[in-house]
């Protein structure tokens, strides 16, 4: 029996409708930019498997690093205990995030970042004896599955059966360019009528929601208005943070910093599940006491795992090589010359890019019957180009790591594609 076989046999998987989609792709072999199946049919993953890989997959100069510190001490409690890889990590990474950020807290994936970083903002305010218990988010965000970042998410395909067990959460629409004011008047207005403890956001790109893309000058205001009323900002980078917009962070836009930041997904350079949520001092001050119960009780097993942080440590280095800055510079500027050809297509609705991730919204006026999305991703694997459409929106985030090669590849798939459309 085949690996997709057996799998069907007890194996449940993220995000799918089983009886929709009773298949899936057995994977056996991944390496540089290139998935290759049990059949042996290889795929450019140009999503970087969800955003994490962006060195390139099984990258040598991080599995070495893994592998030798898996030799030295594999896992510890890190409540009460530290270890060398999660003081350089932490090191490192303090270096590189927005200079106000001074302090990291560890858990497992993106959705544990945002959850902990609602309870950051919330026990901020409580802890001083304020009682605050409204969030502020955008339309169409998407934060993960837990429950305090499914409240904070708008998009309801995910979160439908569970909205009346949600946060209190009012939503703003992300700024365009010509709604500014009128979202400064929504938040004067929601600040007048509740109490408000923080915003939570994905600055700049909102990756669920399409690849939409915001206003860094609205988003400015949007940050500055939220400082002047004491509401905790908690930016979600975990799709944007380590070099996806051309800077470190989408953060590094604005000069209005956050309180909170959430990382995760290319955080460990896709080699092991870690994430981080930072934050300022004076965030983690209103936590620093002589009563216990002031503290943040919030503790995930594998917290600050070794080899992860090890995997984090490589993965930073990487990132502020000279290589891997050309090359993002190189992705960015291959995307435009792409969008200058395929922009006026047809069936392009629209195109935008922001650093090196790339979307295309098909004009589906002009498509055909039956289920596009999935005819365009069937299209896309067989031509051996993994791309992963979001409804009717083609997008790329690959990683850093691609060559020119692989990327014209991609380029003239995705145009091909449209010839299905
Ligand atoms: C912006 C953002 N936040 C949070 C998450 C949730 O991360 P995870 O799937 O690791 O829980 C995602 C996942 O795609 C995301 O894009």
């Amino acid at each position: 029996m085949t690996l997709k076989e057996r799998d069907k046999k007890h194996l449940w998987h993220p995000l799918t409708q089983h009886k929709l989609h009773p298949e899936a792709i057995a994977i056996t072999k991944a390496k540089g930019c290139v998935l290759t199946d049990e059949d042996g049919k290889e795929y450019i993953d140009a999503i970087a498997s969800w955003y994490t890989c962006m060195y390139g997959h099984c990258n040598p100069y991080i599995t070495n690093r893994v592998a030798n510190q898996m030799q030295q001490l594999d896992q510890v409690v890190f409540s009460g205990f530290t270890h060398e890889p999660a003081v350089k990590l932490s090191e490192a990474l303090i270096e590189i995030l927005p200079k106000n950020q001074n302090k990291l807290f560890f858990s497992d994936n993106g959705s544990t970042s945002v959850e902990i970083g609602i309870k950051m903002a919330l026990q901020f305010h409580f802890n001083q004896g304020r009682k605050r218990n409204t969030l502020i988010a955008f339309e169409d965000g998407f934060h993960g599955d837990t429950f305090g970042a499914m409240s904070v998410s708008g998009l309801s395909v995910y979160n439908g059966p569970f909205e009346e067990f949600f946060l209190d959460v009012k939503r703003i629409p992300t700024p365009n360019g010509s709604n500014h004011e009128a979202i400064l008047k929504a938040l004067q207005e929601i600040v007048e009528t509740h109490k408000v403890a923080g915003f939570v956001y994905e600055p700049l790109v909102q990756g669920a929601a399409a690849m939409k893309m915001h206003n860094a000058e609205g988003l400015e205001r949007i940050l500055k208005f939220c400082k002047e009323h004491h509401i905790v900002t908690v930016a979600d980078e975990v799709m944007t943070g380590f070099g996806k917009t051309g800077k470190h962070f989408a953060s590094d836009y604005m000069q209005t910093k956050p309180d909170i930041m959430c990382l995760s997904k290319a955080l460990t350079a896709g080699l092991m599940p870690m994430a981080i949520t930072s934050c300022s001092q004076e965030i983690y001050e209103a936590f620093y006491s002589d009563d216990i119960g002031k503290g943040l009780f919030h503790g995930h097993t594998y917290s600050a795992n070794p080899l992860a942080c090890t995997a984090a440590l490589a993965g930073i280095e990487l990132l502020q090589s000279e290589e891997i800055q050309k090359n993002i510079q190189h992705i960015k500027a291959s995307h435009e010359a792409f969008n200058v050809r395929i922009k006026n297509h047809p069936k392009v609705k629209s195109t935008r890019q922001t650093g090196i991730i790339f979307a295309l919204d098909l004009n589906t006026e002009m498509a055909r019957y039956g289920n596009l999305r999935d005819k365009l991703f069937e299209f896309f694997m067989d031509k051996g180009v993994f791309l992963r459409p979001l409804g009717s929106t083609i997008y790329i985030q690959a990683p850093y790591v691609i060559t020119d090669e692989q990327l014209q590849k991609v380029y003239q798939t995705i145009e091909d594609s449209l010839s299905i459309v």
